[in-house]
């Protein structure tokens, strides 16, 4: 069975596998675009196995391998190992908690837009905890993140559908749990946020969680409310 499936929009797939995390079993959803030149960009790898690389292989070649923030670096090496030139981008944060990462372009490296033009970087500043960096994708209007924010549904393993009652996020996005318990506001957030909700934004993908498909800068606005309380 393939694990890659397309987007009605075209040009964008996903896959995903099961992770435990602080005790709970959440699915880890891998996103995948090609760009204009055929090439492919991973963001949030899953495990580079055999039968994963060979759908990768049908789309395209691996060009760029985007670890999100501090926490999705689990299998970019193992890609990198896969896809020897193709280049990692990351924050500096995920790096001082894996030493195998190397990266090749900083999140914040200015060049970036350059680099990648079809994918505009927006830093989800003032939350160093998670250092996240959303990208922007124009043509399909989707906004591509990780742990930006999620929530529990029927879907999901009992573990996290239990959990998820108990954060008051079943069916409600918010923030993750240990993201809204380490995170102050401030102006820098606010104006990392204000800046997200001014891209006609038609979705946004996340790690942990279906597509938001539905009023999905709503659904932003709602999941960060704590930092402008
Ligand atoms: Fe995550």
């Amino acid at each position: 069975m393939s694990r890659l499936r397309e987007l009605p929009s075209g040009g964008v797939w996903t896959a995903a596998e099961q992770v435990w995390f602080a005790g709970v079993r959440l699915r880890a959803t891998m996103t995948v675009l090609r760009l204009a030149d055929g090439g492919l960009w991973v963001h949030s790898a899953n495990e580079p196995t055999p039968e994963l690389c060979a759908e990768l292989d049908r789309l395209g070649h691996v060009r760029w391998i985007v670890v999100p923030n501090r926490y999705h670096h689990l299998h970019a090496s193992a890609m990198k190992a896969r896809y020897r030139d193709a280049q990692v981008i990351g924050p500096r944060s995920a790096q001082s908690r894996n030493e195998a990462l190397v990266l090749d372009v900083a999140s914040d490296d200015e060049r970036l837009p350059a680099l990648v033009p079809e994918v505009a970087p927006v830093a989800l500043r003032g939350v160093p905890f998670l250092d996240e960096t959303l990208f922007f994708h124009t043509a399909t209007g989707s906004l591509i993140g990780a742990d930006v924010m999620m929530c529990g549904c029927a879907a999901d393993h009992f573990t996290w559908r239990w959990a998820s009652r108990l954060f008051g996020q079943f069916g409600r996005y918010k923030a993750p749990p240990d993201v809204r318990k380490n995170t102050r506001g401030g102006p820098e957030v606010r104006q990392a946020l204000d800046e997200v909700a001014k891209l006609p934004v038609k979705r946004i993908l996340v790690a942990h969680s279906d597509p938001v498909e539905d009023e999905p800068l709503e659904r932003l606005r709602e999941a960060w409310s704590f930092v402008r309380a």
